[in-house]
C-alpha cells in the first residue's frame, strides 16, 4: 500500500492519534490534511502521554516525515509551542513541514469565534471549540485569508490584514492590529525552515514509492458536508478531503480506514440519536475517560450507531475500520448497536440528509451478550471472549467491511491485528 487515508468514522475522538501512531511506524510520510488545533489527537507510548493539536501523529517517529497540509488552518503559536515541546523532549522535529499554502489563525478569529457562539442563542450554539476554526475557514473560502507564506513578508502581511477591516467586525484599534502584525511576522520566521511546498513534495514521494498516511482530524459526521449540519466544524474530514487538503489524486489511495469507538460520543452540541443520557451515559464517560482533550469538555456517550457508520463506509469509501476502545465495554451484562432508525414510524438504514428529520429518530436496537473478562492484555483475535467476537462480527456485518484493527487499550502495543 502506498497512500493510505484514516478518517474519522463517528463525530471525532474516536482514537486517530492512537491508530496513526501504530501505523506510523511503517510510513514514510504522515500528513495532516484539514481541521486545526480543535482537534486533540493522544498518543501513549511507554506510558507517556503526548497530547497534538496540529502536528500529526507520526512525530514520535523520528525517520517518518510530518507534513501538515495546505487544507489545515494554522495557529502559529500553538504549533511552535507543540514544536518546542517536542524538542525539549529530544524529537527530531526537523521531521516536521508546512506547507506555504495553510491557512492562518488570527487572534481575531478566535475573537470572532467567541462572539459568535455568544451570540447564539442556547437552542442555536454550536459548542465550537472557540480556537477560531470557523472564522479562519471562512476567510479562506471568502479569498481574505492569510497563507502560511503570507508570514514571511512583512508589508504583505501588514496590508493583508489591514484590508480585511477588522475594526468592523470587532473591537480592534490600529494599535491592535500593528501588534499581531508584529507578532505574526516573528511566528513566520520562526516556522520558515519548516515552511515548503507541501504539494510537489507529496507528488514526489509518491513517484519515489514512499509509505503515505493521510491522517484525518475530527470525524464524518462534523464534515461541513456530511455532518450534522449546522452542528459541525468548518472543514472536510471526509476522504475527499484528503485529496484537496493534500493535493494527492484520488486514484493515489489505495486504503481508506475508519476509525470508530466501539460506542460513540460527541461533544458540543446538535442530535446525537443513541445518546445515553442516564447511569450508561455516566459509566462510559467515567470508564472511557470521556473528557474533550482540547476543551477538556464532557463527551456526551451512547450506544454504538450502525446507520451513522454504514453512512460514513458509503461517504469516505472505508475498505477496512479500526475498531477502538472495546476495553471499556467490558463487565456490561449485554450491549446494543442501533441497526435501523425509526422516522415518522418508517424504519430506514438510511442516515437523513436532512437536520429537522433527524431529531425525530427513534434507534431501533440489537442487543448483543456483554463480556465479563478484561481484555486490555489481549494480543490476539481468538484470545478475545466469544460475545465480543461476536460484537466485532456484528460490526462487521453492519459496515459490510473487515475490521481489520481492534484497540483495547490507549497504549501502542494493546492493539490487535487481524489478517483479512
Ligand atoms: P482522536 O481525536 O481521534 O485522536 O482521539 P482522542 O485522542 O481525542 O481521544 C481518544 C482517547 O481514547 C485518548 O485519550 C486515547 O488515549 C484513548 N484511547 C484510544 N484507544 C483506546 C482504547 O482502545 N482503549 C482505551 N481505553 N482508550 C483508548
Ligand atoms: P479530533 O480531531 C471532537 C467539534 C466541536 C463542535 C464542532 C465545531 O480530536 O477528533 P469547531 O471548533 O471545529 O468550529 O467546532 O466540532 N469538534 C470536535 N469534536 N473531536 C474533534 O477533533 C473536534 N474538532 C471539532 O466540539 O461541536
Ligand atoms: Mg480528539
Amino acid at each position: 500500500m502506498t497512500v493510505q487515508v484514516l478518517v474519522g468514522a463517528q463525530w471525532g475522538d474516536e482514537g486517530k492519534g492512537k491508530i496513526t501512531d501504530i501505523l506510523s511506524g511503517e510510513m514514510d510520510a504522515v500528513v495532516r490534511y484539514q481541521g486545526g488545533n480543535n482537534a486533540g489527537h493522544t498518543i501513549v507510548v511507554d506510558g507517556e502521554t503526548f497530547k497534538f493539536h496540529m502536528i500529526p501523529s507520526g512525530i514520535l517517529y523520528g525517520d517518518v516525515k510530518c507534513i501538515i497540509g495546505n487544507g489545515v488552518v494554522i495557529a502559529p503559536p500553538v504549533l511552535l509551542d507543540e514544536i518546542n515541546k517536542l524538542k525539549d523532549k529530544g524529537f527530531a522535529v526537523e521531521n516536521l513541514k508546512i506547507s506555504y499554502n495553510a491557512h492562518v489563525i488570527l487572534p481575531f478569529h478566535t475573537m470572532l469565534d467567541k462572539r459568535q457562539e455568544d451570540s447564539r442563542s442556547k437552542d442555536n450554539k454550536i459548542g465550537t471549540t472557540v480556537r477560531g476554526i470557523g472564522p479562519a475557514y471562512t476567510d479562506k473560502v471568502s479569498r481574505t485569508g492569510i497563507r502560511a507564506i503570507d508570514l514571511l513578508d512583512k508589508d504583505i502581511l501588514q496590508s493583508m490584514i489591514e484590508n480585511r477591516n477588522w475594526s468592523a467586525v470587532l473591537d480592534v484599534t490600529q494599535a491592535d492590529i500593528d501588534q499581531v502584525v508584529a507578532d505574526y511576522y516573528e511566528y513566520g520566521q520562526l516556522l520558515k525552515p519548516y515552511l515548503i511546498d507541501t504539494i510537489s513534495t507529496l507528488h514526489d514521494y509518491y513517484a519515489e514509492g514512499k509509505k503515505i498516511l493521510l491522517e484525518g482530524a475530527q470525524g464524518t459526521m462534523l464534515d461541513i458536508d456530511y455532518g450534522t449540519y449546522p452542528f459541525v466544524t468548518s472543514s472536510s474530514p471526509t476522504s475527499g478531503g484528503a485529496c484537496t487538503g493534500s493535493g494527492l489524486g484520488p486514484k493515489m489511495i489505495d486504503e481508506i480506514i475508519g476509525v470508530a469507538k466501539a460506542y460513540i460520543t460527541r461533544v458540543g452540541e446538535g442530535p446525537f440519536p443513541t445518546e445515553l443520557e442516564n447511569d450508561l451515559g455516566e459509566l462510559l464517560r467515567t470508564k472511557g475517560g470521556e473528557f474533550g482533550t482540547t476543551t477538556g469538555r464532557p463527551r456526551r456517550c451512547g450506544w454504538l450507531d450502525g446507520v451513522i457508520l454504514k453512512y460514513s463506509v458509503n461517504i469516505n469509501s472505508l475498505t477496512t475500520l479500526a475498531i477502538t476502545k472495546m476495553d471499556v465495554l467490558s463487565d456490561m451484562d449485554e450491549l446494543k448497536i442501533c441497526t435501523d432508525y425509526v422516522i415518522d414510524g418508517k424504519s430506514t438504514k438510511k442516515f437523513p440528509c436532512n437536520i429537522r428529520e433527524l431529531a425525530k429518530v427513534t434507534p431501533v436496537y440489537k442487543t448483543m451478550t456483554g463480556w465479563k473478562e478484561d481484555i486490555t492484555a489481549v494480543k490476539k483475535y481468538e484470545d478475545l471472549p466469544e460475545t465480543a467476537k461476536e460484537y466485532i462480527r456484528e460490526i462487521e456485518k453492519i459496515a459490510g467491511i473487515p475490521v481489520s484493527i481492534i484497540s483495547v487499550g490507549s497504549g501502542r502495543k494493546m492493539t490487535i491485528y487481524r489478517d483479512a
